[in-house]
């Protein structure tokens, strides 16, 4: 029976969340934990076992809501008490010596200003409002006057405090920045969305605005965002005259604000430091595509004011360009490896960013007529981050009538075979991917190798793309069934393989041979199976033979699986080219690790907590082996946690299970159960030894 609580259990949830609160702030946004993460664990526990004993006492602003909200019909909007300026933007050092000369004038003084220099963030403008040290509201900046409100979902992202640190502000407390994801995140998350053949994000920025634009704060929460905070809204009970005085006090009450902000007392520091920021620019984790320059004095500030959309007060001096003009030289096609056929720009080499850039995609027919590319336009050329370089548009006004138009064109420059458009499911449309259906085109077939071998799927240490290609090239390749034909004698006829390498190849591929099920079918290049979709084939049908003999209705009939993807296995199982390929694959003594089939799934009613690095599973690919297995992956460890799985540098989560006599296994004893073994529990013994 759910209780309603008494003023202890009230009193006592009060304390933990204020706690967590402010361990939460200390850990996310000022990496600066006081306690371990098994205390932590231990309040968080605490703290859900009495949220869960007594649901009055749930409530959003809980150190365990970050979850997600139930999803929104449309977002609300809200007008901010101060207009979101822009800013102005400053390209050479002169802008900036003109901005501090304009600055000096309207302030009447001769006297150096005293200004902040700060990285100017590549993300989305936000404004978070807080009552009483309780963030109540988060909006976006809008048109700058009305924004979007989006706190359920900024209420996901764990560098933003749902909470500030005791007593830190009374009243109502509204301040900005800039919520970003870092590049690593973003990669990896573009990755997962290839093999679910999802599109892919342009760049971070535009990843982290899709993020925060879901109506399902469920989806926020699974996309790596950030923020840091630079500034306040209205907020009057402040009392600061010093932009850096309150970017400290922010700071203290518990927000995330940039390391790299500096305060500089003359404009030289302001040059230092950004020449600093540009040279740190492509180690940093994050995009940032400039630096602010503010007038540190709020006094000054107020004086100085603003104009129609950006104050006078800051500037944006942004680094040189990623942009560039240049020509197109020809227009090429590339074949990927599942066929697609991608139109690529060939240009005169410009230098963009600190880069040479002579290549630049055009992704598809529809974007050339759409932007109108011809062979010969002057176009503008933009390299945003680590990203391929793309064409923005075309400079017309450099037109000379000698522009040669482009056309797709009708067959596969790699093989020669018919290129197709498919039509789009449901629709009387068709795709705007042209792709070459030939199993055997030689460019598909390097991409394919590459793919085979790759990390995760054959896992062939040394057969990269420059290897892939040498080798098809020489013609010892013709199929990646071949792979398990190659010797050292043929190897060494490669151009500039020595003898080492050719030995550390072969014993990769030797050592490949033995793999299970999910990733031989993820490495077959299927299209539309990546590694879930794999895992869920390997799970259901628990051997090749019986994955071949199914048709397109019983594999609809799985969970997961649709129409499309039906057809795909299907339509590749049952090409004799395949699977003649799939018998010499099989014959060349590759060994399939088959997985017991899910009809009563091996983990049922097993949750198991992840922590610290496993030697081969990425921490989303273990989550999804377990959930496909039927178990569950839960965060936190507690009495109801069944496994834990260790990997290096595992921290307090360790300590936890075992103070709570949690079971501790490893990767290898995880991959036991999931194929329905037991752990051999001499396996789980070198961690528990390493704490006694
Ligand atoms: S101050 C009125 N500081 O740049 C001052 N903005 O072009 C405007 N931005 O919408 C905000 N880093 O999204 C400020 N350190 C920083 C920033 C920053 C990135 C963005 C922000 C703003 C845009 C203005």
């Amino acid at each position: 029976m759910d209780l309603p609580a008494n003023s202890i259990v009230r009193d006592r949830v009060e304390t933990l969340r204020q706690t967590l609160h402010r361990h939460n702030t200390l850990y996310y946004a000022q990496d600066n934990p006081e306690i371990s993460d098994a205390e932590y664990d231990l309040l968080m526990q605490e703290l859900m076992a009495l949220e869960k004993a007594h649901p009055d006492l749930q409530s959003p602003d809980s150190p365990t809501a970050r979850v997600g909200a139930p999803p929104l019909a449309v977002f609300e909007t809200m007008s901010h008490s101060l207009p979101m300026l822009s800013l102005d933007n400053a390209f050479a050092a002169q802008d900036i010596i003109d901005f501090d000369s304009r600055v000096k004038k309207t302030l009447q003084t001769q006297d150096t200003v005293l200004y902040t220099a700060e990285p100017k963030l590549d993300g989305v403008a936000v404004e978070l409002v807080y009552e009483d040290g309780k963030l109540v509201m988060a909006s976006t900046r809008g048109d700058g006057m009305t924004g979007e409100v989006i706190t359920a979902n900024v209420r996901t992202i764990r560098s933003v405090p749902l909470q500030l640190h005791a007593g830190a502000f009374e009243g109502r407390l509204e301040v900005r920045g800039e919520i970003i994801m870092n590049r690593k995140g973003f990669e990896k998350m573009n990755r997962n969305r290839e093999d679910e053949n999802l599109p892919v994000f342009a760049n971070p920025r535009n990843a982290a605005a899709g993020s925060l634009r879901q109506l399902d704060s469920m989806i926020t929460a699974t996309r790596p965002l950030d923020i840091f905070i630079y500034g306040t809204g209205l907020t009057p009970g402040l009392n600061s005259d010093s932009h850096w005085d309150v970017l400290n006090r922010l700071k203290s009450m518990g927000f995330k604000v940039n390391p790299l902000i500096r305060p500089c007392l003359t404009l030289d520091q302001v040059m230092e430091c950004y020449r600093e920021l540009e040279e740190s620019r492509s180690g940093l984790p994050y995009d940032i595509d400039g630096v602010v320059i503010k007038v540190d004095d709020l006094r000054y500030q107020e004086i100085l004011g603003e104009k129609a959309r950006s104050p006078r007060w800051a500037i944006a001096w942004k680094f040189q360009a990623v942009q560039g003009t240049t020509q197109v030289l020809a227009i090429e096609i590339q074949v990927g490896r599942t066929g697609v056929l991608t139109p690529v720009a060939h240009l005169e080499p410009v230098r963009i960013g600190g880069v040479w850039v002579s290549r630049a995609t055009l992704h598809n027919e529809e974007e050339i007529q759409r932007k109108d590319i011809r062979i010969g336009d002057t176009v503008f050329v933009e390299r945003a981050g680590d990203v391929i370089p793309k064409v923005v548009k075309v400079v017309i006004e450099k037109r000379t009538g000698d522009e040669i138009p482009f056309q797709m064109p009708a067959a596969c420059p790699a093989c020669g075979s018919q290129a197709i458009r498919l039509s789009i499911e449901n629709s009387d449309r068709l795709e705007s991917a042209l792709r070459c259906f030939n199993a055997r085109c030689p460019a598909q077939l390097k991409e394919n190798i590459i793919h085979f071998a790759s990390k995760r799927a054959f896992d062939m240490d040394g057969l990269g793309e420059k290897l892939a290609g040498q080798l098809v090239d020489a013609g010892l390749l013709t199929s990646y069934a071949d792979i398990f034909q190659l010797n050292l004698e043929n190897l060494l006829k490669i151009n500039r393989m020595g003898q080492k390498s050719a030995e550390n190849l072969i014993s990769a591929i030797d050592r490949s041979k033995k793999i299970q099920l999910n990733r031989f079918l993820y490495s077959l290049g299927i299209r539309h199976v990546g590694e879930n979709i794999a895992d869920i084939l390997a799970r259901k049908w628990g051997s090749l033979n019986a994955v071949m003999q199914q048709t397109p209705e019983s594999l609809t009939a799985v969970e997961g699986i649709g129409r499309t993807i039906a057809e795909s296995v299907h339509g590749f199982f049952n090409d004799p080219g395949n699977r003649e390929l799939l018998d010499r694959i099989l014959e060349n003594g590759v060994e399939i690790l088959t997985l017991p089939q899910s009809a009563g799934k091996t983990l049922d009613g097993k949750s198991f907590v992840l922590t610290g690095t496993l030697p081969n599973l990425t921490r989303s690919r273990a989550r999804a082996l377990i959930e496909a297995a039927g178990g569950k992956v839960s965060s936190a460890v507690s009495r109801n946690t069944s496994y834990l799985v260790a990997g290096e540098a595992a921290g307090s989560k360790l300590e936890t299970a075992r103070k709570i006599g949690v079971e501790i296994i490893d990767e290898s004893a995880l991959m036991q159960l999931l194929e329905g073994n037991l752990p051999d529990p001499s396996l789980s013994r070198p961690f528990q030894q390493g704490l006694v």
